[in-house]
């Protein structure tokens, strides 16, 4: 038995279509051109140069290195505790401070600092920083990296949104020399 051929049954199939591929079009381009957006939206730019505040520097005693934690500048504010970032400062003397990424050279494991031995370990494969960040032994190339940092009216800012990479502020001169 064929189905007789009715023209406004078919128009209205082929609206049904229509309305319904539009529809789950909506749903997916939505979210797409929002991530597309996101970094003009949110001014992502402004947010990889700015400068954050890690506290008075009177947190900070010299000669010591501590544990500090800062909001990462680029970052949701759903994203909760897993935007905070944690680094190293140690303040060589009263006008000068060395900011350490928390992440190992050498895969990106926290390291963390030892003030009996002097030295930043990494869990993962033994690597050994000195106190000046420094490459002291095992498997990292290099020493670890720096943030830029600026005092600021008795305060210790860092330039947290560029993360500190071979490219941007870490002093080539860590390097390890290449093997003979
Ligand atoms: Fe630190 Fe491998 S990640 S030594």
């Amino acid at each position: 038995m064929t189905v007789p051929d009715d023209p406004s049954r078919r128009a209205l199939l082929l609206k049904l279509g229509l309305l319904f591929s539009g529809f789950v079009s909506m749903l997916l381009g939505v979210p797409i051109a929002g991530y597309l957006l996101s970094p003009v939206l949110r001014g992502r730019k402004a947010a990889y140069g700015s400068w954050v505040a890690l506290g008075a520097v009177t947190r900070f005693p010299p000669g010591e290195t501590r544990l500090a934690t800062y909001r990462h500048p680029s970052l949701n504010a759903w994203d909760g505790e897993t935007a905070r970032t944690a680094c190293w400062v140690r303040r060589v003397d009263d006008d000068t401070f060395k900011v350490f990424a928390v992440n190992c050279a050498h895969l990106g494991c926290p390291v963390r600092w030892f003030a009996q031995s002097g030295l930043f370990l990494c869990p993962c494969h033994g690597g050994a920083y000195y106190a000046d960040g420094s490459r002291a032994s095992g498997p990292p190339q290099r020493g670890l990296f720096e943030y830029a940092y600026q005092v600021d009216r008795g305060t210790l800012m860092i330039r947290a949104g560029e993360m500190p990479t071979p490219g941007s502020t870490a002093d080539a001169s860590r390097e390890r020399p290449p093997c003979a």
